[in-house]
């Protein structure tokens, strides 16, 4: 992208004079095809955006796009939190003095396998509230918050007019499919977005994604693995792909999604060919959902995306060279492709070349091979080009082949994980989950989880004593518990029954089993599990987690008892977490075990050690193998949810780059857990007493877990 930036129109004809406004009238006079990398800054550390944002303009990119994430910056009702992490102002400068543009999607709903799609839970529960549709207390919350952000880039001089990086912003995500489902209500809110969003006068356009019938002056832009054939839904619009995948998230449970690079670079090039003025790898780095900012349910704490810079912040190679070839390639042959239009023949099936040959002089070509299977022989101008299967050459001056989608010249490199250290732990175990403390509810009937943990917690304890006088001893009824998820664990008299858990397909649960109860009084405990909350939909009002019953009990002797209408009493978090035993303050408040008196194999146990920083600056991870499902925190900071006991099942086939991608495609590591390793970030770490603590909710084997370098 040249130094004047502006995009591509459809129709050139048409200019981009309706953009009005000094900011956009300031950017235009010059054309060009843009690359962009979507890296969301608290994925990873303020310490790590430097070195991530350089390895972007190494790769030849010119913007970085991030989205902007409500519940980080508002955990509470004005309150908000710009720091650390969630720095967005400093996230920006950054990326501004390293010489690159920003394109800030404030949503604020963001989607992105976030907690609540980006919106703080809280807002569920103002009065009336009814999400992402044409409802005033909803749009009274958004509006606030896009005017703060928007106010906040104001002082702080970061849009174009002002001299900042910020060239363009987005506003909601992927509305499109939503307004089509419900209508009219749907539309109205479509407009008021539109209007509020223009009316807050930044002085650079706003994108609404997928979205066909984005309002004026709002521009519908392109989101999946393949965009050749979206069309501007106005002449007078850039052709833009904000989205290009460049590789899936991961579910725990699921294996790993790859993609190839050379499918990757095939659909930058369609895209190109065909006037795409502005690509954007989602993600360019993914990094890591850290505490429990992960969602979408059973998301894991990776957000590795198979992106060209890993999770760990190094080239995920040969990704990351060949794409940065591919950009080097499109900047050679830009004054070209934003001169002419081109023109396409169809020299055999499968193959199309497509000329650009500006009046003014200088020529490009694209010549492509679409078929899957075999490669081709092109003969264009005085030359053969030779082109493998599924592959777009690029030639500069319509001569010199200077790249070639499907011919990796950087050598791959496998990335290592290497022992840096082992731990002596100590460990508490939690009581069977109780709520006969001060600190509960007791309530007839069973309630939603949410409304009574308002995600302070993934925990909540509900229990129930009844009386069963006259329960034969030795008796068995089957105890049935319908939830709405994710996990749970149930206790009976303080002993663990049995545990079930669903997936991100089918996260509903039933727990059916028999379960020995005595004569007299008994105690059914059950430990409700939530694992991120749900990050795509409509109606977030409505969104239910947890117990919802019915509850019963088969095979009394007076039949079968429905627990439901009973009364409850209800408990938020563990106990540990109310001790906060995950701090150094707060660990003190319990007796540890130590030495053989480990807990092994048990479930609810915290475990806690110190330990120094090893040498080097090599990224860090845990290796959590042999544990089985919990959370991690290093020096007070939530590293994430770890589920290594959950194993992914699904296809890992053989992975060809040729022929249409999907996510299902080229998944790795099939039988082995979803997440086995977990970023430690270097910046979290003294040099010396690092306190470690993991809550294990399962039952696992601590002396298996590894300090591992990435090398
Ligand atoms: C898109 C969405 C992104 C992200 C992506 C999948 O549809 O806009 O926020 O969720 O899917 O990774």
């Amino acid at each position: 992208m040249s130094s004047k930036t502006t995009y591509k129109s459809h129709d050139s004809s048409v200019g981009h004079s309706y953009y009005g406004g000094r900011g956009w009238s300031a950017l235009v006079g010059g054309t060009s095809v843009a690359t962009s990398g979507s890296i969301h800054y608290p994925r990873s550390t303020p310490e790590m955006w430097p070195d991530l944002i350089k390895k972007a303009k190494d790769g030849g990119l010119d913007v970085i796009q991030t989205y902007v994430f409500w519940n980080g910056h508002e955990p509470s009702p004005g309150k908000y939190n710009f720091d650390g992490r969630y720095d967005l102002v400093k996230f920006i400068k950054l990326v501004q003095q390293a010489g690159l543009y920003v394109h800030l999607r404030i949503g604020p709903y963001v989607c992105a396998e976030w907690n609540f799609g980006g919106f703080p839970v809280w807002l569920k529960y103002v009065p009336g509230m009814s999400f992402r549709t044409d409802n005033e207390p909803f749009k009274i919350a958004m509006q606030r918050f896009t005017e703060k952000i928007v106010s906040m880039m104001k002082s702080a001089e970061l849009f174009e007019p002002q001299g900042g990086p910020i060239i363009m912003s987005q506003i909601e995500n992927e509305y499109g499919p939503v307004e089509w489902d419900i209508g009219a209500p749907g539309k109205a809110y479509s407009k008021w977005v539109a209007q509020m969003a223009d009316g807050l006068k930044t002085g650079v356009p706003w994108i609404m994604c997928k979205q066909e019938d984005a309002p004026e002056p709002m521009i519908d832009t392109c989101n999946g693995f393949y965009c050749e054939k979206f069309t501007p839904h106005r002449p007078n619009k850039p052709k833009m792909f904000t989205e290009l995948w460049t590789g899936w998230f991961t579910e725990f449970g699921g294996p790993i999604p790859t993609r190839p690079v050379e499918d990757i670079a095939y659909a930058v090039a369609r895209f190109i060919q065909n006037n795409g003025s502005f690509v954007n790898y989602y993600m360019y780095h993914g990094g890591t959902n850290f505490g429990r900012t992960a969602g979408g349910l059973f998301i894991t704490t990776s957000y590795d995306y198979d992106a060209p810079i890993d999770e760990y912040g190094l080239p995920n190679e040969p990704k990351w060279s060949h794409l940065r070839d591919l950009h080097t390639a499109i900047k050679l042959v830009e004054p070209a492709l934003v001169s002419a239009y081109p023109t396409v023949t169809y020299p055999g099936k499968n193959q199309e070349i497509h000329v650009f040959q500006p009046k003014s002089g200088g020529c490009a070509a694209f010549l492509s091979n679409f078929d899957p299977q075999f490669s081709a022989k092109m003969t264009f101008g005085k030359a053969q080009y030779d082109l493998p299967a599924w592959s777009i050459s690029i030639l500069h001056d319509c001569k010199d082949e200077v790249f070639n989608t499907a011919k990796v010249k950087s050598p791959t490199i496998q990335r290592k994980m290497t022992t840096a250290g082992t731990f002596k732990w100590q460990s508490y175990n939690e009581e069977a989950p109780s709520s006969d403390g001060s600190d509960t509810l007791a309530m007839a009937g069973l309630y939603e989880q949410l409304n009574v943990t308002r995600d302070e917690s993934d925990y909540l304890c509900v229990n129930v004593s009844p009386n069963e006088q006259f329960l034969k001893n030795g008796q068995s009824p089957v105890l049935t518990v319908m939830s709405a998820g994710h996990a749970l664990h149930v206790f009976i008299n303080n002993q663990l029954a049995g545990t079930v858990w669903g997936s991100l397909k089918n996260p509903k649960l039933t727990f059916s089993q028999n379960v020995k109860l005595r004569a007299g009084v008994n105690k059914i405990s059950l430990l409700s599990v939530s694992v991120g909350l749900a990050n795509v939909g409509t109606h977030f009002e409505n969104y239910n987690v947890g117990i919802l019953g019915p509850i019963t009990l088969k095979g009394l002797n007076e039949g079968t008892r429905d627990l439901t209408k009973q009364k409850w009493s209800y408990k938020v978090g563990l106990r540990g977490e109310t001790l906060s035993l995950h701090t150094l303050d707060g660990s003190s408040s319990v007796e540890w075990l130590q030495g053989s008196l480990v807990a092994q194999k048990q479930p609810l146990t915290w475990y806690k050690t110190t330990f120094n920083a090893p040498d080097g600056n090599e990224p860090l991870a845990l290796d959590m193998n042999g544990m089985g499902k919990g959370q991690i925190w290093l020096n007070g900071e939530g590293i994430g949810r770890h589920w290594p006991a959950y194993k992914a099942s699904g296809k890992c086939d053989k992975c060809s780059y040729t022929g249409t991608y999907t996510e299902n495609k080229c998944n790795r590591y099939c039988g082995d857990p979803s997440q086995r390793w977990y970023h430690v970030p270097r910046s979290w770490l003294r040099p010396t007493g690092n306190f470690l603590v993991i809550f294990e909710e399962w039952g696992g084997n601590p002396d298996w877990i590894t300090l591992v370098k990435r090398t």
